[in-house]
């Protein structure tokens, strides 16, 4: 401690210097699970207003910031003070430590939408350690590698349902958008098998729930823009929110109501998401409804949006990168062949779309980063940060700059080859530490069992015209959609010219 208090003097000077006052307005990057918010600045809303209007992507600009004064820098958002930190010093200290808890006024903004509760105390948003402690560690089952290896019957039955939609349309002609197929395909697959629900959003167009999560995270975006559910001329789409809310949670209710009914009447209840939740709310002295529905909604949310955007990102990379592409097909030939069924031990032979995943995570993170709150003063990096500072983190960031990643914007799988060294606290689309992504395996197994079918079955290309740019809208996801067109794989895999 007193070494970390003489350092703090020593180098009060150089801070004073490096911790830069970032000139042209700022916004609070906040992030939450999915969820990334900006206040802004008063002072310095023309900018902020003109790059919204073009539709710009303010990361772009806060990465800029990082390479001239980074790795640490500081942003003032009104009266408070936030700091980036962009080192995996301080990436390291902060995230892998149980001390700093995620910072509740970021995090408390999502509690509710509108005034309508939204995630609450759900896993992804309580801030409180000994609550959130007390639910992960009954969530955990229901992500062990046991339970995980079950699911594998659904992930393929899931996945092949979308090849099933997806030969409709293969006809090397038809445009669609492969993001919304991913959306999908993800959200039956976590419906089913987190709370037992067959919700068919891929086969039934008139499923309401996938707009109700498009309108949900809308919501959260807009929810940065102080007032906005005052302005006229927002009505309409608040009052969409507030009902895609009331639609999400009523459904959770029906839900946990019917399973609660089948255990009490002797059925056995599977081992999924809703029983972890309900047997977390049984060791409760009180019953808390409204914190079951908190974590519905968080399951049903994170568990696969980000999932989605992961996928559908990483085609809109492949079909930039023919050679990587072919790379990709030869290996899923070689394990897979004409094989429908995945099994979990051919998982672990996807080497090469392992490293696919990992470097499309890279450069497209669904989730940019995360927000802790620090109660103390401390020095990182030689530079003191006060007591009670908000501390920002992204790996979108740290994902490309070049001191971490050399030729950062250049998609390249073989950054994650086994003999590569593995990137040091500068990649984590996951998170780290205990408040890391619960759902990280799981996710890599859907993605795989998806994309694996995918590259088995189709050759896509993406219609011509389209931006490569990301939007950020609760996550970050692509924003003209991955509009595709796709072909059937010809027979004669390997074969071609
Ligand atoms: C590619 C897919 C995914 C990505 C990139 C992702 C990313 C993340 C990140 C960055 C966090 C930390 C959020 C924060 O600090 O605010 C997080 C937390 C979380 N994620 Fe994921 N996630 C993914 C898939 C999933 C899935 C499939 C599930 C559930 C089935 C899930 C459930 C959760 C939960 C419950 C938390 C909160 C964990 C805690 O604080 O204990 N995620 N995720
Ligand atoms: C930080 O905030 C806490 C709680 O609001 C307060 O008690 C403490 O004095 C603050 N610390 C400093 C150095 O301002």
């Amino acid at each position: 401690m007193r070494r970390k208090t003489g350092a703090t003097l020593v180098l009060l000077h150089r801070a004073t210097r490096i911790t830069v006052h970032t000139k042209p307005c700022v916004g609070i990057l906040v992030t939450l699970l999915t969820f990334v918010f900006c206040s802004f600045l008063f002072g310095h809303l023309p900018i902020l207003w003109r790059m919204l209007r073009k539709r710009e992507f303010m990361h772009d600009l806060f990465l800029q910031w990082a390479e001239k004064y980074g790795p640490i820098v500081r942003l003032n958002a009104f009266h408070r003070v936030s700091v980036m930190i962009l080192s995996p010093e301080g990436v390291k200290e902060f995230l892998m430590s149980p001390q700093y808890p995620k910072d509740r006024l970021v995090y408390g903004r999502i509690f509710n939408l509108f005034g309508e509760r939204f995630l609450g105390n759900g896993l992804v948003t309580v801030c409180n350690h000994e609550h959130w402690h007390k639910q992960r560690k009954i969530m955990d089952p229901a992500f062990s590698r046991t339970y995980l290896i079950g699911l594998m019957e659904t992930f393929n039955e899931k996945a092949e349902d979308l090849m099933e939609k997806l030969e409709e349309k293969a006809d090397g002609k038809k445009e669609f958008s492969m993001l919304r197929m991913m959306n999908r395909v993800t959200m039956d697959i976590i419906a089913k098998v987190a709370f037992g629900l067959e919700l068919n959003a891929l086969s039934d167009d008139q499923t309401p729930f996938p707009h109700a999560v498009t309108l949900v995270l809308e919501g959260m975006t807009k929810t940065r823009i102080p007032l906005f559910q005052y302005m006229p001329g927002k009505q309409k789409l608040v009052k969409e929110v507030k009902e895609s809310l009331k639609l999400l949670r009523r459904v959770g209710k029906e839900c946990i109501d019917r399973r609660r009914e089948a255990i009490q009447n002797g059925k056995e209840a599977t081992l999924d998401i809703l029983t972890q939740i309900l047997k977390g709310d049984a060791l409760e002295e009180t019953r808390d409804d409204e914190n079951i529905l908190d974590n519905f909604i968080t399951f049903f949310v994170a568990g696969h949006e980000t999932t989605a955007n992961q996928l559908s990102f990483t085609v809109m990379a492949l079909a930039q990168h023919p050679e990587i592409l072919k790379r990709l097909q030869a290996e899923v030939d070689d394990v897979l062949g004409a094989k429908r069924d995945i099994g979990y031990e051919d998982l672990g032979k996807l080497a090469y779309l392992s490293q696919v995943l990992k470097e499309s995570l890279r450069l497209y993170p669904p989730v940019p980063g995360t927000v802790r709150w620090m109660e103390k003063e401390h020095v990182i990096n030689g530079i003191r940060i006060p007591a009670n500072t908000t501390l920002v983190f992204s790996t979108y960031i740290m994902g490309r700059m070049e001191r971490y990643f050399k030729d950062p914007l250049t998609f390249n799988p073989d950054r994650f080859s086994r003999d590569a060294p593995k990137p040091y606290y500068c990649y984590f689309p996951f998170s780290l530490g205990p408040r890391s992504c619960i759902g990280q395996v799981f996710a890599q197994m859907e993605a795989k069992v998806v994309m694996a079918k995918l590259l088995q079955r189709f050759e896509f290309q993406l219609v011509p015209g389209q931006s490569f740019k990301l939007l950020e809208a609760g996550t970050f996801r692509p924003l003209d959609g991955v509009m595709c067109k796709l072909k059937p794989r010809s027979p004669a895999r390997g074969c071609q010219a």
